[in-house]
């Protein structure tokens, strides 16, 4: 990433709302590349895998790389459970070789995909950053381990800049429907399940638990719209090229929907009514999870522009221009 391509707030937005409406496409990354529809852009694009050193290593001598956004991991908490050695394999062995690339690139500015799962349950809410931090999974623990040693690492190492950013609940699609959500599988999290029940390709949606104590008794959360994440990395970046050390920060809305407030905004968007049947509670779900971003605006200038209706509105379009995900 080099800071010349960092976009104001107003040109992202507004190039954000043309997407809504308009043919107007800059550049797409999609889950194995870029699709160009025009000469707006010009990224390079190079498919590593981040635990092969060697192949990293040929595309850092490419150019200089003034920043590095890692997002690379797996996420799957009961997959992690199922499967652990996989998840530390893969999620710290990884970044664990993308540090020592950039240490010996003199990369010193890096943006670090962590987690909310990194509280736990929470002994109450909104979340702050300074909130106690445990895990109760494998894939928690990896993110946690990471933050760590990245904490271990700025220590020691001046002139390192690294924003850990605790996402909450990612949902939606970008506004064009070009880039969207396309799970392996039988999806893990809502929204997928919701939009991939409202195209038909499953039976109804489970509703883990309605007697927890919450406004309706389903699980509450703090979803944010996959635009609005995006765009925090954007400030994050123009952070760290302040120098500021290490940092950390939740990106969320500030605001808990229940399942069934999800449901009912996706009913809203696609137009018709969605079928759903109550199931027991999901082992290791807690009951309210939602973010304060009071920290994010304060130092980042962080705020989510999109509600919960955009977010479903956004779902839905992809899902409804792509029934079968990236495969066609
Ligand atoms: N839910 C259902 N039915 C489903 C799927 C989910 O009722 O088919 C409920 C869950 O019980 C929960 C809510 O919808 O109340 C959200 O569940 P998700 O699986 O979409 O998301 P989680 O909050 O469980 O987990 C997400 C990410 C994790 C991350 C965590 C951080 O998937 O990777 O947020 O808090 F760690």
């Amino acid at each position: 990433m080099n800071k010349k391509m960092i976009p104001s707030m107003d040109e992202w937005l507004k190039e954000a709302k043309a997407h809504e409406s308009a043919e107007k496409i800059g550049m797409y990354l999609t889950h194995n590349g870029i699709v160009r529809k025009s000469a707006k852009a010009k990224v390079r694009f190079g498919e590593e895998n981040t635990k092969n050193v060697t192949g990293m290593q040929f595309s850092y001598d490419q150019e200089k790389v003034d920043a590095v956004i890692h997002f690379a991991g797996l996420k799957a908490v009961g997959e992690s459970v199922a499967k652990p050695l996989m998840y530390y394999q893969n999620n710290l062995i990884s970044t664990l070789n993308l540090i020592e690339l950039m240490e010996k690139y003199g990369c010193n500015n890096l943006v670090f995909s962590s987690s909310a799962t990194v509280y736990g349950d929470p002994i109450s809410v909104p979340i702050y950053e300074t909130f106690d931090l445990k895990v109760t999974n494998p894939y928690g623990r990896t993110k946690l381990m990471l933050e760590d040693i990245l904490r271990d690492y700025a220590k020691v190492n001046e002139g390192k800049n690294i924003a850990l950013l605790r996402y909450f609940n990612p949902i939606g699609a970008h506004p064009s429907g070009l880039i969207g959500e396309d799970p392996n599988g039988i999806p893990n999290n809502l929204v997928p399940y919701i939009t991939q029940t409202a195209i038909g390709k499953r039976k109804a949606l489970g509703v883990f638990g309605n007697d927890y104590d919450t406004i309706d008794g389903t699980g509450v959360r703090d979803y944010v719209h996959v635009c609005d994440l995006a765009y925090g990395h954007v400030l994050a970046l123009d952070k760290l090229f302040s120098d500021c050390g290490l940092v950390v920060y939740n990106l969320g809305t500030g605001n808990g929907y229940s399942v069934l407030q999800v449901h009912a905004a996706m009913e809203k968007a696609c137009g018709f009514p969605i079928p759903y049947e109550i199931k027991e509670r999901r082992p290791g779900d807690i009951a309210t999870c939602y973010a304060s971003c009071e920290k994010a605006y304060k130092e980042l200038g962080f705020e989510a522009k999109y509600d919960i209706d955009a977010m479903c509105r956004d779902a839905w379009n992809w899902q409804k221009n792509n029934p079968n995900g990236f495969k066609k």
